[in-house]
């Protein structure tokens, strides 16, 4: 198998494509053949659980949101009685998207080519013009929206699946629970705000993968975005030389889910950088020690298969074709904190991330160049080697890394490589 010609047939087999990927590296086509990305949305993106939204986009009775899951349109909204609901945004009648806006609020679903009419659980009110269909016609018990076959969610992130059976969301989390815990734990009531104001989306030329790699990357950060080091460096001298802690990780927490920590503050320094009273609103929650891990760690945790939670922001990625992605991001704002802490987190968010930030912008210049020098087919592999061979293991069974390790990416390949391997 080690003849290069060997895994370009490979390619070709649908029930073997979960060889392509090994923990060192991945075969080229796992990036650019149509057929892989069909192929990892019917036993990915159509089977496992897939982040919808946040509790907090839609806060109000009547509240929707569009998104996918995959390439399914789905709505999530909230009922009169505030219970929340995933449905396939789809008209049983002949098939249109029956909602196009990204959000609004309304009592109904109703698709605009004949006026069917739809409750927020899905179920069909009405059809448009009734009297033209004799009696028995319309089954509508059977003939409303589909719902997802399961919705959860944890700590206000709603998760959906298509599947009906599988591991629970609280299984499909796990590990990454905790880290899920202590993002929301900053907010002295417990919640945050996923906000719809400062909405930026952006696409890149290039596979969805490669967004999941990267928004664990520790090992880009001092050649990409060198220049803002160096500033931030001049600004923030105590700040930055934190970046270098050597106690940092990089943690395959199982199950596609991972995280990096980019930086740790001592106490002292989170004294400096949050003021009271919201380091004491903190800590009434979860107690002076955590109070001081969770505000002195900063932290990138990838959910598999399409979020990624960073300082500031939500991060939601979609695939549109085998070489084209979508990406959401949210700036995230911690409710009940001051309004310096949360103008604060925006001004991080905008700083770095936003369409003229100092590394967002160069993050998706390398994303686009790694497709194009992907079209060099014969070139077969991309590596993801870099600190394998003094990987640890500890208790929990959890492999760790440094930061700049690519512990983090090859987490992502051992639930890729096992949900890939289901050919069904
Ligand atoms: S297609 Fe939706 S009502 Fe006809
Ligand atoms: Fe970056």
């Amino acid at each position: 198998m080690n003849n290069p010609t060997d895994f370009n047939q490979l390619a070709n087999q649908p029930d073997r494509y979960h060889e392509l990927s090994t923990p060192e590296k991945n075969h080229l086509s796992l990036y650019t053949k149509p057929e892989i990305l069909d192929a990892e949305l019917k036993r990915i993106f159509y089977t496992t659980w897939v982040y919808i939204g946040h509790d907090s986009e839609i806060p109000d009775a009547g509240d929707y949101k569009s998104t996918y899951i995959g390439k399914v349109p789905v709505l999530m909204s909230r009922d009169k009685d505030e219970k929340v609901h995933v449905v396939i945004n789809r008209c049983m009648h002949r098939g249109l998207t029956v909602c196009p806006e990204e959000y609004g609020n309304s009592r109904y679903f109703v698709c605009p080519y004949h006026g069917w009419t739809y409750a927020h659980d899905g179920s069909l009110v009405e059809t448009g013009a009734p009297e033209g269909y004799s009696e028995g016609e319309i089954d509508k018990a059977s003939m409303g929206l589909m719902p997802a076959p399961r919705v959860d969610s944890y700590r206000g992130f709603v998760f959906a699946s298509l599947s009906k059976t599988g591991r629970s969301l609280d299984e499909h989390l796990g590990r990454a629970k905790p880290h899920l815990d202590n993002y929301v734990d900053r907010s002295p009531l417990g919640t945050i705000t996923s906000s719809k104001s400062g909405l930026y989306k952006y696409t890149y030329d290039g596979n969805w993968k490669i967004q999941l790699e990267g928004s664990v990357e520790g090992y880009h950060v001092a050649f990409t975005h060198q220049t803002f080091l160096q500033i931030a460096m001049k600004k923030n001298p105590d700040i930055i030389k934190h970046f270098k802690n050597p106690d940092l990780r990089g943690i395959d927490l199982g199950n596609g889910h991972n995280i990096i920590e980019v930086m740790r503050m001592p106490p002292e320094l989170v004294r400096q950088v949050y003021p009271e009273p919201f380091r004491q609103q903190v800590a009434e929650r979860v107690g002076e020690d955590v109070m001081y891990d969770i505000l002195g760690t900063t932290k990138n945790l990838v959910i598999f298969p399409n979020l990624a939670l960073l300082e500031h922001q939500i991060r939601v990625i979609r695939p549109l074709a085998v070489d084209k992605t979508l990406v959401e991001t949210h700036h995230t704002l911690l409710d009940g904190a001051p309004d310096i802490v949360n103008q604060q987190r925006v001004r991080g968010h905008e700083r770095f991330y936003g369409p003229a930030g100092f590394g967002g912008p160069d993050d998706i210049e390398m994303f686009n160049r790694m497709q194009e020098g992907y079209q060099a087919e014969m070139i077969e592999w991309v590596y993801f080697n870099r600190g394998l061979s003094v990987e640890t293991t500890n208790e929990d069974g959890e492999r760790i890394g440094k930061p700049d390790h690519e512990t983090v990416q090859r987490a992502t390949y051992y639930e890729w490589r096992k949900l890939m391997a289901n050919a069904e």
